[in-house]
């Protein structure tokens, strides 16, 4: 193998590693604030995607909960405030604190913590004793960053 060919293949390898290194939910730093100065994946978001998120019931269904006037998703609910601007009233980290764990900022929110598994009362510990297993986030760490980018759109 020449030189170049293997110096291309270490990049590669170092480059898919880089990807897998998801940060886990019970790992992520919040500051006293509830914001996350850290990307969950080092991978850039996608707002489209974020988009698609935010309006798919079984992923994020923010739209349930909250107006996003350029979204054309029906029925969008007004439990929480309109996102609507929302870039302007959270910076980028904070925004991903609080789709991460929007209890870190509103201890009371109905909100759900879209990348938390712990705290939680577990089905199953009530009837056995036992944990029910491994709990999954209910995004994923890219979703987030996703979800994240398409926030930071949305300034007036
Ligand atoms: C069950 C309803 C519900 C769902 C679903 C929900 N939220 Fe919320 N959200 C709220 C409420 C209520 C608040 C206001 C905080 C409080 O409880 O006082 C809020 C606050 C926020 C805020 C701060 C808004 C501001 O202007 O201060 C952001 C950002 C946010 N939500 C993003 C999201 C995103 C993104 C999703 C989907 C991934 C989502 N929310 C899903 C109910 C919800």
């Amino acid at each position: 193998m020449t030189r170049f060919a293997l110096s291309a293949t270490l990049v590669a390898l170092m480059s898919t590693a880089a990807v897998a290194e998801d940060v886990a939910p019970s790992d992520v730093a919040y500051d006293d604030y509830g914001a996350i100065a850290q990307s969950l994946t080092g991978v850039a978001g996608d707002p489209a995607e974020g988009l698609r998120v935010m309006e798919t019931r079984s992923a994020g269904n923010c739209v349930a909960c909250h107006q996003v006037s350029v979204s054309t998703a029906a029925f969008q609910g007004n439990v929480g405030p309109s996102l609507d601007g929302v870039a302007d009233r959270w910076d980028v980290d904070q925004l991903r604190g609080l789709v991460a764990n929007a209890k870190m900022v509103f201890p009371d929110t109905v909100m759900p913590s879209f990348y938390r598994v712990s705290g939680y009362i577990r089905p199953g510990d009530a009837f056995t004793g036992k944990a029910a297993g491994e709990l999954s986030p209910l995004l994923t760490a890219q979703q987030i960053e996703d979800v994240v980018a398409y926030l930071q759109t949305l300034s007036e």
